[in-house]
């Protein structure tokens, strides 16, 4: 396996970006962007690794912000690309701030966007932002079976539904308004889209058409898992050329995991095995603190051990190798625990063990529960592997008092 060499080398744990697939990642979302004419934005809710923002920047249009500290990251590490920014509410001393960075702002409701329209308006007057403002819709459909990540769930806080829009855009209005955003997908094909974009149209395109001075611009969001093998891109193709025809409008998309995807993994070193009722080991890497995800999915990553006296294997289903483990973080928490995998030979403390797909909502996600160290970042090129940063005490310490 490729990566085998230098894993022995970083120091663990640790999350190791593989700049080679980030760079299949983009040149795909580069060819979608040039062959549809949309443009395609970083969602750095799900990876933001702003050393490899200038990289990233040759590739997409820009970064797509939940409030103002994402916003300020993309505007000072890919400060040619433009800044849009969403967030379910902002706070009154936000926006201010985020007014002078943002490309685009989209308003969750039509009370945000009539309590910031006079300042919006000011800056403008005074000529301190150029932002475009929109509104975020919630097309009431959506295909994602997890109801945590279903941002269309009946009772979801997240967009308009029609009846708020239609009661909004009748007493409030729309102008002064420039764009409509919805995100409603979730790991979802191109076939998922266009039936959730059939419900957009159905509802919402008679105000698209009708929109005071015309639209400028449509968000489809992210959850569009376009560099997934299996992605069927010509009709991913198909539908942002036809939402440009439909509406006139400049056309946006804004993946998070697509553009990392499978682009990183944690390298995790075995600290001690036992046995109870079962086998375990104990890594020096936790779920709960730096892959959160696999307990809040909940899912299994796909790992794989490089034994410290050679040797390499796939970790398996209980039933299908020797030696079986539940893996589990050197936290207190009982339920700490990656899951059960099984090898063709026993674990042994100074192992490692490699999990992948790592570098998607894990890097941004981490947290010091019990004093944990975070992993370091490391990125891998070729045979190129650079350390970019090690955490220590410090990092923990000053996230707790004064
Ligand atoms: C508004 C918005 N845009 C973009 C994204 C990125 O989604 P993904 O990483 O699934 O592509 C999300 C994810 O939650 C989101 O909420």
């Amino acid at each position: 396996m490729r990566q085998a060499k230098p894993l022995k080398h970083v120091p663990t744990p640790a999350y190791v970006i593989d700049i080679e697939r980030l760079r299949q990642n983009l040149a795909i979302l580069h060819d979608v962007s040039e062959k549809s004419g949309c443009r395609v934005l970083l969602a750095q809710k799900a990876f933001s690794a702003y050393d490899l923002y200038p990289l990233i920047g040759q590739y997409l249009d820009g970064t797509a912000a939940s409030g103002i500290f994402e916003a300020r990251l993309g505007h000072e590490y890919m400060p040619d690309g433009e800044v849009h920014v969403y967030s379910p509410a902002f706070r009154d001393e936000e926006l201010a701030d985020v007014l002078l960075l943002a490309d685009h702002i989209v308003f969750n409701s039509f009370s945000q966007w009539t309590r910031f329209k006079p300042l919006v308006e000011t800056f403008k007057r005074e000529g301190r932002t150029h932002v475009s403002c929109g509104l975020r819709i919630n097309p009431g459909y959506s295909e994602v079976a997890v109801e945590i990540y279903n941002p269309a769930a009946r009772g979801s806080r997240l967009g308009l539904t029609l009846e708020a829009f239609r009661h909004g855009a009748e007493t409030v209005g729309l102008e002064g308004l420039d764009g409509i955003h919805f995100h409603a997908l979730c790991e979802d094909s191109a076939e998922t889209l266009e039936r959730t974009l059939d419900h957009v149209y159905s509802d919402f395109l008679p105000y698209m058409e009708s929109w005071p001075g015309g639209l400028k611009w449509f968000n489809l969001g992210g959850g569009h898992h376009i560099t997934r093998d299996d992605y069927n891109r010509p009709l991913l193709i198909d539908l942002l050329c036809d939402a440009k025809k439909r509406t006139s409008a400049a056309i946006y998309i804004e993946p998070g995991e697509a553009v990392a995807l499978n682009a990183g993994v944690l390298v995790s070193t075995v600290l001690d095995v036992g046995q109870n009722a079962e086998h375990f080991a104990i890594l020096d890497t936790s779920a709960v603190c730096h892959m959160p995800d696999v307990l809040e999915m909940p899912y299994r990553p796909r790992c794989r051990v490089h034994y410290a006296d050679g040797g390499e294997a796939d970790g398996r289903m209980p039933s299908e190798a020797a030696y079986a483990y539940h893996l589990g973080g050197p936290t207190c928490l009982a339920g700490d625990v990656i899951g059960q995998y099984a090898f063709p030979r026993p674990l042994t403390a100074g192992d490692r063990i490699v999990f992948f797909d790592m570098a998607i909502y894990t890097m941004v996600k981490t947290n010091t529960f019990n004093g944990m160290p975070l992993p370091a970042i490391v990125t891998q090129d070729g045979a190129d592997i650079r350390v970019l940063q090690t955490f220590d005490y410090e990092d923990f310490r000053m996230r707790l008092g004064s």
